[in-house]
């Protein structure tokens, strides 16, 4: 019988490691990448103790592509069996376009853009031989909306939104199933808890946290649904999307967006 595994982009922290938990919990082996130094050791040791799975990890930058090269090799070289593929590693937004260093876009562009499309590509005979298998790729709502201060990180997450999607068309014939999951705010990191107490009153009550945002992904991936957003409100704000006038979704969306101090 096979041994299957998850591999998990970005589990080191946040969303990431609240997915891998959840996974474990349910049983299943995971592969776990993050940079170096982050805790994945540890992290990998505490929960093969408390949920008797077997855990790999791997210590790379994946603002790079050879990184890419160098999870297919690991898995090549160990037979791992890959049957799902979590997408979720990101570099957040920072402020206005002009403040940003070229340096800062690019690895925004290559860890949200390039990875994922690079991973999938290079694990799909992998996902293909273990079906029916699911990829999970962790988008925003940033990616539905015109958002100042969120330009670069909002493209990025448009591009998976996209992406995905269309990928799913062609992956359904393969028995691979492609979930993306469209987060509105997350209690991940402190900075990000700290900004998400400033917002109004209706922001504040749409922010998930993470573990039970990470119940919502995995569900809809086994469910092999197409684009989810979790949380109620989150989903009642799509609606008025639809419906209000763009001078008034401008307006609301900038009296938020200034209540976020900017990061130098
Ligand atoms: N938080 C939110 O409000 C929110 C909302 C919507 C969508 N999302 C999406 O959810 C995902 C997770 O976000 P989060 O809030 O959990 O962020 P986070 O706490 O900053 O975690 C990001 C994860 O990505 C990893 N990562 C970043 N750059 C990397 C690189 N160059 N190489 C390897 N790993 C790298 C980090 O690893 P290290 O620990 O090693 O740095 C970390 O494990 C992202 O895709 C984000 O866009 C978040």
């Amino acid at each position: 019988m096979k041994t299957y595994y998850t591999l998990i982009t970005g589990a080191s922290q946040g969303y990431g490691k609240s997915m891998a938990l959840e996974f474990a919990k349910r049983g299943m082996n995971l592969i776990l990448v993050a940079l170096p130094d982050s805790g994945l050791k540890k992290l990998s040791k505490f929960i093969e103790l408390h949920f008797n799975v077997k855990v790999c990890y791997l210590e790379l930058d994946l603002s790079l592509s050879v990184s890419c090269y160098d999870i297919l090799r690991y898995i090549e070289v160990n037979g791992l069996q890959v049957k799902y593929l979590v997408n979720n590693a990101g570099v957040l937004s920072r402020g206005e376009f002009s403040g940003l260093s070229e340096k800062y876009i690019l690895k925004q562009i290559d860890v949200n853009v390039m990875t994922p499309t690079l991973l999938i590509r290079l694990l799909l005979s992998n996902l293909k031989s273990n079906g029916p298998a699911g990829i999970l790729n962790i988008s925003s709502m940033a990616s539905f909306f015109a958002l100042p201060t969120k330009q670069v990180y909002g493209g990025t997450k448009a591009y998976l939104t996209s992406f995905s999607r269309s990928l799913r068309k062609e992956l359904k014939h393969d028995n691979i199933s492609v979930t993306t999951i469209c987060p509105g705010g997350l209690n991940t990191t402190t900075r990000l808890c700290y900004q998400n107490r400033l917002m109004g009153w209706i922001s504040r009550k749409s922010i998930l946290n993470p573990e039970e945002a990470a119940i919502i992904a995995i569900e809809a991936m086994l469910k092999a649904k197409k684009v989810v957003i979790p949380g109620f409100i989150n989903k009642c704000l799509m609606f008025l999307d639809k419906l209000l006038p763009e001078f008034i979704k401008d307006k609301l969306a900038e009296r938020e967006i200034k209540k976020i101090p900017q990061v130098t």
